[in-house]
């Protein structure tokens, strides 16, 4: 039966009446050799438009692929940028001008001379509490706080105006400061006393000085805290 059919379209192949339709892939392939070439091409047309398809298909699938890598580049550095901008201050963002911003910040974001004022304030009240009670020790290391605090005073304003807050303070520290040191290395609350009013004058003098004569200082009436001791255990000095 095969033998017969087979037969049956190899005849067809040479005849030209029975030209192949464009989709008789069966046919081309039972033909013989020699007469198939020509009936080939008609199905070996599709086979071209195909892979030409398949190839157009390809590249475009490769081009959409390098575009999208184009574009994920493209939003990973956006995202690693965006961190750094500039402040918003529409100046263009030099790295000078984002430290000059950054400056501006920390100063205004700095602590007040007048914390550290109070805090001198303190102290300063503490030491008088301890000088009174022979307490040297303490009394050396209240002046110690005095002389730190003050000098963060003159560093975050070393000017007030024309006022140099820096000159009153070295004078303030070369002389009376000094008096209070050797009062209380010599363990004298006579000495103590007269140092003591001299530098409580000079608080003052500087306040006027800086334009706050309102903040006047005076002689202590009571201890600052009530939670600590002002005598030494170990009493000295006259
Ligand atoms: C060289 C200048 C100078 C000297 C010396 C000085 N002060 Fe002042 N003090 C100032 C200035 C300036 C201020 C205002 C600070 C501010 O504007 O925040 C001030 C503020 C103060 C205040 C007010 C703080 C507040 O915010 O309520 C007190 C209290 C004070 N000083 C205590 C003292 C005492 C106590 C001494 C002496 C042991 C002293 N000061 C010595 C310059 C000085």
């Amino acid at each position: 039966m095969g033998m017969i059919r087979r037969g049956a379209k190899a005849s067809q192949c040479s005849g030209v009446a029975a030209k192949p339709t464009l989709f008789d892939f069966d046919q081309a392939c039972t033909c013989t050799r020699d007469n198939g070439r020509r009936n080939i091409n008609k199905p070996m047309k599709l086979e071209r438009v195909a892979l030409i398809v398949a190839v157009l298909a390809l590249i475009c699938v490769g081009w959409s692929s390098i575009e999208v890598r184009k574009v994920q580049a493209r939003l990973n550095r956006m995202t690693v940028e965006l961190p750094q901008q500039p402040l918003p201050n529409g100046s263009g963002g030099s790295p000078s001008t984002n430290l000059e911003e950054r400056l501006k910040k920390l100063e205004a974001t700095a602590p007040s001379p007048g914390l550290f004022m109070s805090a001198v304030q303190l102290h300063f009240a503490k030491l008088y509490f301890a000088g009174e009670a022979r307490n040297w020790d303490l009394a050396r290391f209240e002046r110690g706080e005095i002389l730190e605090h003050l000098e963060v005073v003159a560093a975050l304003r070393p000017e007030e105006g024309a006022v140099s807050v820096t000159g009153i303070m070295d004078a303030f520290k070369n002389t009376q400061l000094v008096a209070l040191k050797d009062a209380i290395e010599v363990k004298d609350r006579g000495l103590f006393r007269d140092a003591y009013r001299e530098s409580m004058l000079m608080c003052n003098t500087c306040h006027q000085a800086t334009g706050r004569p309102f903040i006047n200082i005076i002689m202590p009436t009571n201890p600052p805290v009530s939670n600590q001791r002002w005598d030494a255990t170990v009493p000295g000095g006259k």
